[in-house]
């Protein structure tokens, strides 16, 4: 029997969202903060066309992708480091910095892959409950020793939608020693329209322990791909690229990112259109009686304890996957308005 790591024994593997599919035949994927709309037709050309040419390895160090969001966002290209996926620059953070004894803070409730990826890297989590569906910064402040080397801060957070402003933020920043790398997790960045929700882009430029984590699977539709980026200081960005996996980031995923970009204007107008629909969700919910914290996000946040698992099913009796967590909450991807209108069905049938 080979030997494997210990850790494997207790790690519990990713779940990821799941679709389910009603008596009648409808199914609505709630459970993966997807966009609800079909790729581009222009991203679509771009991918057909590079198809073509699938038989050489991608660019490694993705050149025109790199160049394209330097330029799109105003950063050097030397601050861009990609990953297939921002979860794999994630890892590849914890790459950089994971020695027996590190140390990584985050929020909990957040995103389900930090505990794995700190896991997997052999590095200490510690999680700082979430007061009122909020990060604690006072909290994850007071956690720093001398041994943590990372700080992870999901905004807006997953999954509860709940955001940090400015003035928090910067002022938890400044409390951070600069030996100990923050990293501004925003893959929800593009649904954010609240002015007080800092850009991380603006908060990195004067801060060399401050990185920020974006995606091209949410706002930009890219999911099935697999593409991320980080931009931070030199120092930080030039690290991560050492940990890629070489050829990490496929050809076709580099070609429809950088379409993608050129195609942006038309991918936000879907972006609002979705921000609409979330207000629309909320108010719903709020109107059936739901406490619901105010979301930046394309999804929304039900703490139903023990009643999780029984609501994720009412909901997939209508069609609808949401993503559970068992005794805690599920959270709800805002989809297209019919499956946002099943979903709220659901939802008012639960509470009948
Ligand atoms: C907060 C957060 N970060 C990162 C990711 C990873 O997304 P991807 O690897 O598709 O870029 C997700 C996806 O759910 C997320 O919610």
């Amino acid at each position: 029997m080979p030997r494997f790591r210990a850790i494997l024994d207790t790690m519990p593997p990713y779940k990821a969202g799941k679709a389910v599919v009603s008596a009648d035949g409808r199914s609505y994927k709630l459970s993966s903060n997807e966009t609800p709309y079909d790729p581009l037709p222009s991203v679509v050309e771009a991918i057909a066309e590079g198809a073509r040419q699938i038989n050489r390895y991608p660019d490694p160090a993705a050149v025109r992708l790199t160049e394209s969001i330097a330029a799109r966002f105003g950063v050097p290209p030397e601050h861009v480091a990609l990953g297939a996926g921002s979860v794999t620059v994630a890892q590849q953070l914890f790459e950089t910095i994971g020695e027996p004894g590190a140390e990584v803070i985050y929020a909990w409730r957040s995103f389900e892959a930090y505990p794995l990826l700190a896991d997997l890297a052999g590095v200490t989590s510690v999680r700082v409950p979430l007061v009122e569906e909020n990060h604690d910064l006072d909290a994850m402040a007071a956690a720093v020793t001398d041994r943590t080397r990372m700080i992870f801060v999901c905004n807006p957070n997953n999954p509860t939608g709940t955001s940090i402003r400015r003035a928090a933020l910067e002022a938890f920043l400044d409390r951070v020693p600069s030996d100990v790398l923050v990293v501004l997790d925003e893959a929800y960045r593009e649904y954010v329209r609240d002015a007080d929700v800092p850009d991380g882009l603006e908060l990195y430029r004067d801060r060399p322990n401050v990185c920020v984590l974006r995606t091209f699977s949410k706002a930009y539709g890219l999911a099935g791909l697999r593409v991320g980026y980080l931009v931070g200081h030199e120092p930080v960005a030039s690290a991560v690229r050492k940990t890629i996996i070489p050829f990490a980031v496929n050809h076709l995923a580099q070609l429809a990112a950088v379409a993608s970009l050129e195609a942006e204007a038309e991918l936000l107008e879907r972006v609002d259109t979705v921000v609409k629909e979330r207000t629309r969700v909320r108010e719903a919910l709020i109107a059936q009686g739901w406490t619901v914290p105010p979301t930046e996000a394309n999804f929304v946040w039900l703490r139903l304890g023990e009643r999780t698992l029984d609501f994720a099913a009412a909901c997939a009796v209508e069609g609808v996957a949401v993503r559970p967590f068992a005794g805690e909450g599920a959270r709800i991807s805002i989809g297209t308005p019919e499956a946002n209108d099943a979903f709220l069905k659901a939802a008012a049938d639960f509470r009948a």
